[in-house]
């Protein structure tokens, strides 16, 4: 049966008898209202590892938007579940006041890579993921750790922030889980309308047609395609779509400019932002 823990204390006597057993463990950072996304990391944490932590709390420093902070969904019960059947051992949930029993005033600097896409449009948002993570990856100290490609900056961030810190982690990067019809699963899919819900599925689409338009396409115009088809689409709007350097996150402008090329999007559909990402080169 998974095991619930709610503070670090807890957690550290539960996990100091595996590591003293030489047994390694990994942990999966996550905001709950877990899908098939989470679970695919949980996963590979469970085949990987001989003892596996999901971290199952709603980080409020990484919101700068207190609406979406309060109608984030919140499903602990059947996350639980859902861990428990992948074999997960610890659940760590817990509360505001355990993980900052003071204001957490640090800054992370983590040029150029939090400057571009969704740096910009969620000021603060990087940092706060930055000041959780980090106090997770204290508080855990595993040997590996799962983050989805979904959030293709916040993966690039994290690497960076465990390179600055000197800690002895290895981030494993996990590929998207996707819907029948393409979508990305997320946690923020549940608040879309049923016919948001249908809509919102032409991003992805967009998305993996214009692999097929780049190969007879300069990179600028399979960008404006992109933005274009999705544009097209009555109650969706492209927020960004850039074309990154996969490593440096910085805008590359032709398709010999890095060996790894990705495009990453964030579009408005009513309420909810969405965030998708695309593969060209790697
Ligand atoms: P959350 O949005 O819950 O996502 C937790 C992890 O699941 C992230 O690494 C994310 O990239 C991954 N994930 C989400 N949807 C996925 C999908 N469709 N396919 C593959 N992986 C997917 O990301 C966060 O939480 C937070 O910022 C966190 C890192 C936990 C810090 O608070």
């Amino acid at each position: 049966m998974i095991q619930v823990v709610t503070t670090v204390r807890e957690l550290k006597t539960a996990l100091e008898s595996y590591r003293k057993a030489g047994k390694t463990i990994g942990l999966v950072p996550t905001m709950g209202a877990l899908h098939e996304g989470h679970a695919s990391l949980v996963r590979r944490s469970v085949h990987d590892n001989d003892v596996t932590v999901v971290s199952d709390f709603v980080n409020p420093t990484q919101f700068n938007d207190k609406n979406d902070l309060q109608n984030y969904p919140r499903t602990m019960e059947a996350d639980c579940k859902l861990l428990d059947k992948e074999g997960a051992q610890f659940v760590f949930a817990p509360s505001v006041e355990e993980m900052y029993p003071e204001p957490d005033n640090r800054q992370f600097d983590f040029t150029p890579l939090d400057k571009v896409m969704e740096g910009p449009s969620r000021p603060g948002h990087f940092n706060g993921v930055a000041q959780i993570v980090s106090k997770l990856f204290y508080a855990v100290e595993p040997d590996r750790a799962y983050f989805g490609e979904k959030d293709f900056q916040q993966l690039a961030i994290i690497r960076e922030m465990v390179r600055q810190l000197n800690l002895k982690i290895e981030i494993v990067g996990c590929p998207i889980v996707r819907e029948e019809d393409g979508m990305a699963l997320s946690s923020r899919n549940m608040l879309l309308s049923k016919a948001e819900r249908k809509l919102a599925a032409n991003i992805s689409r967009a998305l993996f047609e214009s692999r097929r338009y780049a190969r007879q396409h300069t990179l600028a115009s399979t960008r404006k395609y992109v933005i274009d088809t999705v544009n097209s689409f009555d109650g969706l709007e492209v927020e960004y779509y850039e074309i990154v350097d996969g490593n440096t996150l910085q805008p590359v402008d032709n398709w010999d400019a890095s060996s790894y090329i990705v495009g990453c999007v964030t579009v408005r559909c009513g309420k909810v932002r969405l965030i998708d990402n695309i593969k060209y080169k790697e």
